[in-house]
């Protein structure tokens, strides 16, 4: 499975990337407005500073919802850096700009989706990811890694290329059940990432180890 980290802070971004696993990014305005980027100059840059830092696909969303601005923006975004992935939501005039960019090679992910119906529409239009949004359906009392299960199963039925990014990480055992469930990728906060290091047991085998060496040192 591959890592993505969910997020526009820099200091995390180079965090992550220094671990040696990490496969890419994820943002949305929400996470951009968090690190004070404003303005389309500042935006752009800072996309061009991300992709500087990890090698592989970097998500950035468009904020226009009407085809037009969408494949205004997405082509903006996309020549940023070959690395760019535009990313789109999940409504109707989105699915019309991702069918646009597949058949222009322009890589897309379908963000904010909530149900495998739209995880298949995205697929038909060709995105190159979808974002099933799995922390924010728990809050609202559903089980979202059933959706990934969901979405991985209907894929393989029909082989679509379309990967499935798993998004709203919110905790370590959210990525082992996603991995359970077949997820291409999983975005998550860097606590996240840093969550599936820790077990007790490890580090009470390591000061017994240390305390050991000590005898022999
Ligand atoms: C995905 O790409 C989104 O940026 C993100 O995972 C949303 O997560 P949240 O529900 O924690 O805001």
């Amino acid at each position: 499975m591959k890592f993505f980290i969910d997020t526009a802070d820099l200091e995390q971004i180079k965090e992550a990337a220094a671990l040696g696993i990490l496969d890419g990014v994820t943002t949305n305005p929400s996470l951009m407005a968090k690190v004070g980027i404003k303005g389309t100059d500042a935006v752009m840059n800072h996309y061009k500073l991300i992709c500087d830092i990890v090698d592989g696909p970097v998500s950035a969303e468009v904020i226009s919802t009407d085809f037009a601005g969408m494949v205004r923006e997405g082509e903006m975004l996309a020549e940023i850096h070959p690395n760019i992935v535009v990313k789109i939501p999940m409504i109707k005039e989105g699915i019309k700009a991702i069918k646009h960019f597949s058949t222009l090679g322009i890589k897309t992910n379908c963000t904010l989706i909530f149900s495998a119906g739209q995880a298949l529409m995205a697929a038909k239009a060709g995105a190159t990811m979808v974002s099933p949004f799995i922390g924010r359906i728990d809050d609202s009392n559903w089980e979202g890694v059933q959706l990934i299960e969901q979405i991985v199963n209907i894929y393989g039925n029909y082989g679509y290329d379309t990967e499935v990014l798993a998004a709203s990480i919110r905790s370590p055992l959210h990525i082992v059940q996603c991995a359970e469930a077949g997820a291409d990728i999983a975005t998550c906060p860097l606590s996240s990432i840093l969550g599936l290091l820790k077990h007790p047991l490890t580090d009470i085998g390591l000061a017994q180890f240390l305390e050991d060496a000590k005898k022999f040192a």
